[in-house]
């Protein structure tokens, strides 16, 4: 990492509202405040680069980013809390112990199991679009239920492991297609449990296989495998990797189109977030498939070589990686630097390097 981008990481924050998402296509800073979805994937950054270089005014600077995301710790009207505080109170609880931080992530535990509904067996994700949507569940809330898992672990109360594993239980029955590719969304019916309707929301169609969705199946159900030992996740990881690494239409450098069935491939935009998440999510399995770990090195060198080339790196501090993507349906953030390709990225590559010190690969 270059010097500019190092004194830019170590910087202050300058105010609460202006956490770094994404670049603008004009090539403006789009900063966001704590309440948006991907506002610790900054400070959870910052930690793991702290971890790296032990870098004191990285971890000031991590300090102080993370504080600002406390208050979503209340947040009733989001799923997207392992997000926002598991990764950034996570990696401080890591590498601190600071007990308020532990406090921090048990609060964010127990505003989410609220979203559970017992009958449907899911976390429900997103409060808007009620006239066509009852209770939606995307693939990416997978992600939220590390935070659960670890919300067990400090605690001692087995609620939240609980709840993630019915939540994985039920995105596996209802989420997974016979090809082990993902839906986006899957609307339930509160009062039966019964699937309404399977859509998508940033894919290119109900039936297609949005990239960053595919990525965070991998990722999510490594996790799941990992937490509970239920070889039902570990067969549905191994199996949605080979599905992303053996696609047809991924291209060479294994840097996926935005979706794997957009339809004016080879003329689409890359999503380097995909990548960085799916790498991070093979690097997990590396650890749970020991049978088939060096297939999983093997993909993830090659993603992870692409990402630190040329044509994938940014030269636009404080972001890392150029190329991923928003939404395509939403006409968000097309082909340009988002934060969370960045913290997938760093984190992978945190994964490769303590198994180059362990002299494992
Ligand atoms: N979790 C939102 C996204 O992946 O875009």
């Amino acid at each position: 990492m270059s010097e500019k981008a190092l004194s830019y990481l170590a910087q202050l924050p300058p105010d609460s509202m202006a956490i770094p998402r994404a670049l603008r296509e004009d090539g403006s800073l789009h900063a966001t405040g704590s309440r948006d979805w991907t506002s610790g994937f900054y400070p959870g950054e910052l930690w793991q680069l702290y971890e790296f270089s032990q870098d004191d005014k990285l971890a000031t600077a991590a300090k102080a980013w993370t504080a600002f995301i406390e208050k979503e710790k209340s947040d009733t009207h989001t799923h997207d809390l392992g997000f926002k505080i598991f990764c950034s109170f996570g990696h401080g609880y890591r590498l601190t112990n600071d007990p308020h931080y532990k406090e921090v992530i048990l609060d964010a535990s127990r505003t989410l199991i609220r979203r559970f509904n017992k009958q449907v067996g899911c976390i429900r994700s997103w409060d808007f679009n009620t006239e066509t949507w009852q209770f939606p569940v995307i693939i990416d809330n997978m992600m939220n239920l590390d935070m659960l898992f670890a919300a067990t672990r400090l605690s001692g109360d087995s609620t939240y492991y609980k709840i993630a594993y019915q939540h994985a239980l039920t995105t596996l029955k209802n989420h997974v297609r016979d090809d082990h590719s993902t839906y986006h969304v899957i609307d339930y019916d509160t009062l039966t449990g019964e699937v309404r309707h399977r859509h998508t929301h940033q894919g290119a169609a109900p039936e297609s296989a949005w990239s960053r969705g595919q990525a965070w199946n991998i990722y999510g159900f490594a996790v799941a495998y990992r937490e509970t030992e239920d070889e039902r996740f570990l067969d549905q990881a191994k199996a949605a990797a080979r599905f992303f690494y053996t696609h047809p239409n991924l291209p060479d450098d294994y840097i996926p189109y935005w979706d794997f069935d957009a339809p004016h491939i080879p003329n689409e935009p890359r999503d380097a977030s995909a990548a960085a998440i799916a790498s991070s999510g093979l690097l997990i399995l590396y650890e749970l498939d020991p049978q088939n770990r060096e297939q999983y090195l093997k993909w993830a060198d090659r993603t992870l070589l692409s990402l630190s080339s040329v044509d994938y790196q940014s030269d636009t501090p404080p972001f890392l990686l150029q190329h991923s993507v928003g939404s395509i349906p939403g006409a968000f953030e097309i082909d340009v630097p988002i934060i969370y390709a960045d913290y997938y990225y760093v984190e992978a590559l945190m994964k490769r390097r303590a198994l180059v010190k362990s002299k494992k690969g």
